[in-house]
């Protein structure tokens, strides 16, 4: 049988044309099937987007903003992971099965591969987007750190990667469009990394409103302050620390490691900064979809 071991550093395989983890591949025909209930909720993002600051924002609304509930197991329990799957863990799938309603569902799904169950039960779906520059760098320590990915190599052998789409979850540029093309549906929220980091308060109302839900001024209060930051990347059961270390070794660099817009700056040189400018113009021509490249 497969251990851990076998998946580390693993090269890509192809779903559909999506470069992701072979292992994810082998649990594809249980994704494909899997039967949606009417109020699960689904997170979609594009990965290091801000799925797991997302996730505990919306457990702590489900659970009235109270935070001992919300330390009853890991964030990646809480809120499963649809096409999760690695030797000796319980697969995303498997872990939903045992989920009680209402649940909350992460995927990092194009639109286009999404199990069809989720629009024929008209889930509701809260997408969130973050810069590319920022996700490049972000994904670029999550590869070194979380070791189902091969080596990324140095930071501009991974640009190239990620600009040619072959990162795991494959093209960003894909992905956001795919899912910014759905945002008319009234079932889909459509939400930017850099407006939550600016004013989160305004965000969570509109998660709030989108929800139909009303919350306490003072319950709202309790989830921003529990969500930020400094206390999530404090909190082991919002950090991954307790994942297994031959997955996620944190020493690299940890699974919250700066959460802040623009980083991208103190890694991009000139060059690859012009280079990147320059293909996110060809490769977002024609959209109204637009990112803040900073805070
Ligand atoms: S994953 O693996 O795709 O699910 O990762 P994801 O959670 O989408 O993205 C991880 C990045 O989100 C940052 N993060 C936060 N930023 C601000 N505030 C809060 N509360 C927060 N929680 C997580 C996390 O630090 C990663 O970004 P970088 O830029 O690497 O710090």
């Amino acid at each position: 049988a497969m251990g851990r071991e076998d998946v580390v550093r693993e090269e890509l395989g192809s779903l559909h044309g999506i470069p992701l983890y072979k292992c994810f591949i082998e649990g594809w025909p249980q994704v494909e099937a899997f039967q949606a209930r009417p109020d699960d909720l689904l997170i979609a993002t594009y990965p290091k987007s801000g799925t797991t600051w997302l996730s505990e924002i919306l457990d702590m609304i489900y659970h009235d903003g109270d935070v001992e509930k919300c330390r009853r197991d890991a964030i990646f329990n809480r809120v499963p992971f649809l096409e999760m799957k690695v030797p000796e863990m319980l697969s995303g799938i498997e872990l939903l099965e045992k989920t009680p309603s209402p649940r909350l569902v992460k995927t990092h799904l194009p639109v286009w591969l999404l199990p069809t169950s989720f629009r024929d039960k008209d889930c509701k779906v809260i997408y969130m987007a973050r810069n590319p520059k920022d996700v490049v760098v972000s994904y670029y320590y999550f590869y070194q750190m979380a070791k189902v990915h091969p080596d990324p190599g140095t930071l501009g052998e991974f640009l190239e990667t990620f600009m040619a789409g072959k990162v795991a979850y494959g093209s960003w540029y894909e992905h956001v469009r795919g899912w910014w093309e759905k945002k008319q549906e009234k079932q889909l929220l459509y939400l930017f990394y850099e407006d939550m980091k600016k004013d989160p308060q305004q965000e969570v109302q509109k998660i709030l409103r989108f929800l139909g839900k009303e919350v306490a001024e003072e319950t709202v209060a309790r989830i921003l302050h529990h969500t930020s930051f400094q206390e999530m990347r404090k909190n082991p059961a919002a950090n991954y620390e307790t994942m297994p270390t031959t997955l996620m070794d944190h020493s690299l660099s940890p699974f919250l490691r700066k959460g802040i817009s623009g980083d991208w700056k103190n890694h991009f040189t000139v060059a690859q900064n012009e280079c990147f400018d320059q293909h996110y113009q060809e490769h977002m021509a024609g959209s109204d979809l637009h990112f803040q490249m900073e805070a």
